[in-house]
């Protein structure tokens, strides 16, 4: 009896949080009726073969055989880089972003150029094949070494898999399969964990690559279990701003390549088209000699991307005045109007602050502060700083400049796109190796920078 009842597990379908026995609202979320049952025992098929467990024997890691070495490298060199220098056989992927971004055709259009050397199989369980084939003109796809399979039970998923032998498989999306062996509905923790580990164990066992592709929900997990993305080995969102239309692909986690590697699409009428020069992009709009606009060089992953960011300071109307950032936090502007406030004596207490980063960039980096510094003060002076200039450096509290990492790289990316000068922090100096034709001003306070501002 209290064997069987040791079986026992139960889910939030919500937020994936385990309880130990069946409740009407979970605690950790609040949400009601969502606590379901989960045998751990059924769910295990692969692992457990005829209700017996398979010996393993360990190994020595001198005998193992690295056989997963080579990459499958698609025709996209965007998608290459986030995956680390190509596809790892085995791997499984998980793409994950808002509905309607473009994962489907992301994906798609990946598939395709794969389909060129290796054999390929796409799963929808969300469009029909007409769907997809209209999908496939838009984008000038005639596939014939596309197979395309329309459905969502697990077993026939797996089954088409074993027919076609694909050494590449997108399943579209996860929260639209489920397997039998499980009595809740597709979507649910239950099933998105279980079909998930089905599927994983499949590519490992077969060695053969997948894409899961996983929906957001509202409050920007990924749907139910964030429990996918520690199950899979890499992890890449597909984003975008409204009203743009460029796309970032991003890795937050890869055990084959760095992570923080982005890639730069553009949506267009045929499809993604792949954005060789994110900072041309993200530069295209700037108005040269604006005040409050300062250009940073950025990384992104191993990349450098320049973006230009905008404040607007201006005397303020209400008690307690506005402060809006857009892609950039909002704790790190309090701290550097606090910084300069305290240092240079800067009135930003009666002043509204909007800062912005140009295009709907992201910028998450503290060596993005000196040139978000110089921005407010150039706003709240109301003079427009050298267009040729860009600024990089973390701040501390004590208003001092710290080093930032890879600033040859970020300077090299700015020599390239014309930038003459460069504000940087004194301990940076010595890192600065191979930048042509830049003139080079080092600062190691905030004062020092502002001495230092044209
Ligand atoms: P889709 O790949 O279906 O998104 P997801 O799979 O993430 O839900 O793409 C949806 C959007 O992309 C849709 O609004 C139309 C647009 N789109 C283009 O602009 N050009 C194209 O060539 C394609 C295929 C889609
Ligand atoms: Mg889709």
């Amino acid at each position: 009896m209290t064997k069987e009842k040791d079986k026992q597990q139960f889910f939030c379908e919500s937020c994936g949080a385990q309880s130990l026995r069946w409740e009407g609202r979970c605690g950790a979320c609040g949400a009601w009726n969502t606590i379901k049952e989960f045998r751990p025992g059924r769910s295990q098929a692969g692992v457990r073969a005829g209700g017996k467990i398979e010996l393993v024997r360990p190994r020595l890691l001198s005998e193992v055989q690295r056989d997963h070495a080579h990459r499958l490298v698609g025709t996209g060199s965007e998608l290459n880089r986030v995956l680390g220098g190509g596809l790892t056989p085995g791997s499984v992927a998980l793409v994950a972003g808002d509905p309607g971004i473009g994962k489907s055709t992301l994906l798609m259009q990946a598939l395709a150029g794969f389909s060129q050397s290796w054999s390929v199989l796409y799963v929808s369980g969300e469009e029909s094949l007409e769907q997809l084939k209209q999908r496939a003109d838009r984008l000038g796809l005639r596939g014939e070494r596309f197979p395309v399979l329309m459905e969502n039970r697990l077993e026939v998923v797996i089954q088409g898999v074993e027919e076609t032998q694909p050494e590449i498989l997108v399943v579209d999306s996860i929260q639209t399969l489920a397997s039998e062996t499980s009595p809740s509905a597709a979507g649910t923790v239950n099933q998105v964990r279980e079909c998930a580990g089905r599927l994983i164990h499949l590519a490992k066992t077969r060695n053969m690559a997948v894409f899961l592709v996983g929906h957001v929900t509202k409050d920007g997990q990924i749907a139910g279990p964030r429990v996918l993305e520690h199950m899979v080995d890499t992890v890449l969102y597909f984003e975008g701003e409204r009203g743009h239309d460029y796309r970032i692909l991003r890795a937050v986690k890869n055990r084959f390549g760095p992570s923080n590697e982005i890639g730069v699409f553009e949506m267009c009428q045929s499809g993604l088209k792949e954005v060789a020069n994110p900072s041309e992009l993200f530069l295209s709009e700037r108005i040269r000699g604006a005040a409050g606009s300062v250009v940073f060089p950025g990384m992104e992953g191993t990349r450098p991307v320049l973006v230009e960011i905008q404040s607007l300071v201006a005397p303020s109307v209400f008690p307690q005045p506005r402060r809006n950032t857009l892609g950039w936090d909002p704790n790190r502007l309090a701290m550097l109007t606090a910084v300069l406030e305290k240092r240079l004596g800067l009135g930003f207490y009666n002043h509204d602050i909007f800062l912005n980063i140009a295009g709907g960039f992201r910028v998450t980096e503290p060596a993005a502060d000196l040139a978000v510094a110089a921005s407010l003060f150039g706003s709240l002076k109301n003079f427009s700083l050298d267009s040729g200039l860009v600024v990089v450096g973390e701040v501390g509290l004590g208003g001092e400049v710290r080093a930032v990492s890879h600033v040859a790289t970020r300077l090299r990316e700015a020599a390239k796109l014309g930038f003459e000068r460069a504000l940087l922090p004194e301990k940076s100096l010595k890192h600065v190796v191979d930048v042509p034709k830049m003139e080079l001003t080092a600062v190691s306070s905030v004062e020092e920078m502002i001495r230092q501002l044209p």
